[in-house]
């Protein structure tokens, strides 16, 4: 079909997409993991549709086309069908000046609606919720409400983003782009409304987009890439650095400084004595003040023994699908991979100089790594903070992920499985605690840069993800006991 000089949207099929007739009025398209069947069409959409199979077309020629067919030829219907299409991921939506696609959009998601009859009366700007970054040497725009990603082929047409970043009509729009084709500018801005990159404001200046307000862009991106269906990314364990990088070892190599060795509760005796599991999870609450007690070492070595430390190393053995070091402990973690590590600020724990000390899970053993009062300072008066300015906790428990341990396994989803390990490990925390009728009590906020500092961590490779503080509890208990 002829292709015309500029055009906003050229439709071409995906190399996988079969298209067949399969009956009077319907036109079935066969991708590899499955089929569409497109019902009850009149005969000029039928054979516009079915032409796409043999190459792109211009939408514009495709309504030429199934008119010629049957005059009566439900136009309406045909965009729907291309839109549908073009966002159950079968086609390719692109604009075109003189025969070369200059913008390529496909569908992230089948969530997508495409519109290629966009009205682009008013005012017009760049969607709140959409994200630039570079892939393979192209400029892309994703567009995360309309699950859409755009492709700016043509790097002379970048210069659209910086003309829609404030809301302009299409004139405008023009004029703030002096020395383009007007035509082509409208073409392209045509076509980056039809897939939802830019939106159309109102008088107050709002979108509609203002009822999302409350969602924040980084969490809408990383909710979009760590699930399947909202992204066309690949989610999972991909083990796509197999072969090329090392997987990190289950256990952090122990930082330099003086190690001290912690007790060992006796277990056989806590599972005779111990609470029962009802009685822990009913009497459990966060408690945000501490008694005069110190937390003994004793207590601390229970603590974490009970909760964090490793019972066992499972190396490498590819012949039972095992490719990276796993490990066994009492609270689980995805993937087996624990990349949680916990250091300890202990500003007035009897038998240790005030520090911050990592714990090494194998060897239940602390070592110090910062002494500076001025940063272990920091560290309790943010905890406190975190709290709503109660007291600075005689125990703060910093949760820091080694990423790699995650990302090397998992693509998409290796931040979120962290942090869903920082959950995972302050229920056992909470428990834990409770059963040894302490004070415990989960932070929302932390500051990564402290803990850097404390620790010399490159954030890029491990860096604080979560906050836990403990300590004793005042005379009152502060607990509501289920036997009181
Ligand atoms: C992920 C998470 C973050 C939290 N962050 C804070 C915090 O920053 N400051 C705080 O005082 N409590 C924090 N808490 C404790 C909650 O406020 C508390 O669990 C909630 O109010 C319910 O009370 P309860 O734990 O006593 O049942 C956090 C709890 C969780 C699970």
């Amino acid at each position: 079909m002829n292709v015309g000089v500029r055009s906003a949207f050229r439709l071409t099929a995906v190399d996988q997409a079969a298209f067949q007739q399969i009956g009077p009025d319907v036109l079935e398209i066969r991708l590899t993991d499955r089929r569409m069947r497109l019902k009850r069409l009149d005969k000029g959409v039928l054979c516009a549709l079915a032409g796409l199979a043999a190459g792109p077309a211009d939408r514009d020629r495709l309504r030429e086309y199934a008119r010629s067919v049957d005059p009566a030829a439900d136009l309406r219907r045909l965009d729907q069908e291309l839109a549908r299409l073009a966002s159950r991921s079968a086609l390719e939506l692109s604009c075109v000046a003189n025969g070369q696609p200059v913008l390529r959009a496909v569908a992230t998601s089948r969530l997508a609606a495409f519109d290629l009859n966009p009205a682009k009366a008013g005012q017009l700007r760049l969607s709140r919720l959409s994200v630039a970054s570079v892939r393979e040497d192209v400029l892309v725009v994703e567009a995360l409400a309309a699950y859409t990603r755009v492709c700016f082929l043509d790097p002379a047409l970048g210069g659209l983003l910086t003309a829609l970043a404030t809301a302009r009509d299409l004139p405008g729009i023009q004029a703030a782009l002096p020395g383009h084709d007007p035509e082509l500018i409208e073409a392209a801005v045509t076509f980056l409304l039809g897939t939802g990159a830019i939106v159309a404001v109102d008088q107050s200046g709002d979108s509609g987009e203002s009822r999302h307000r409350q969602r924040e862009l980084p969490d809408v991106a990383l909710h979009a890439r760590s699930r399947q269906g909202l992204s066309d990314q690949r989610v999972g364990g991909t083990f796509r650095f197999a072969g090329e990088l090392d997987p990190a070892p289950a256990l952090r190599a122990r930082p330099d400084g003086p190690g001290f060795a912690l007790p060992k509760p006796d277990l056989d005796r806590l599972r005779r004595t111990d609470r029962s599991l009802t009685d822990v999870q009913e009497s459990r609450r966060s408690i945000r003040q501490y008694g005069p007690d110190p937390i003994t070492l004793a207590q601390l070595g229970e603590f974490l023994y009970r909760v964090a430390r490793c019972r066992t190393v499972h190396p490498v053995d590819e012949s039972i699908g095992l490719y990276y070091e796993v490990s066994d402990r009492p609270y689980p973690s995805g993937g087996g991979a624990y990349d949680l590590e916990l250091y300890l600020t202990l500003p007035s724990c009897p038998g240790l100089p005030p520090g911050m000390y990592h714990y090494a899970p194998d060897e239940h053993l602390l070592t110090l790594v910062c002494d500076r009062p001025e940063v272990l300072g920091r560290m309790l008066r943010d905890a406190s903070t975190a709290t709503g300015g109660q007291q600075e906790p005689p125990v703060l428990i910093t949760l820091a992920s080694r990423f790699a341990r995650l990302s090397w396994k998992y693509e998409g989803l290796a931040y979120a499985t962290a942090l869903k390990n920082v959950g995972v490990l302050y229920h056992a925390m909470y428990l834990a605690a409770t059963a040894m009728r302490l004070a415990p009590c989960a932070l929302g906020t932390g500051d990564a840069a402290t803990f850097s500092e404390a620790t010399g961590c490159d954030p890029l490779v491990e860096s604080s993800v979560g906050e836990f503080a403990l300590g004793s509890r005042a005379s009152d208990g502060g607990e509501r006991d289920v036997r009181d």
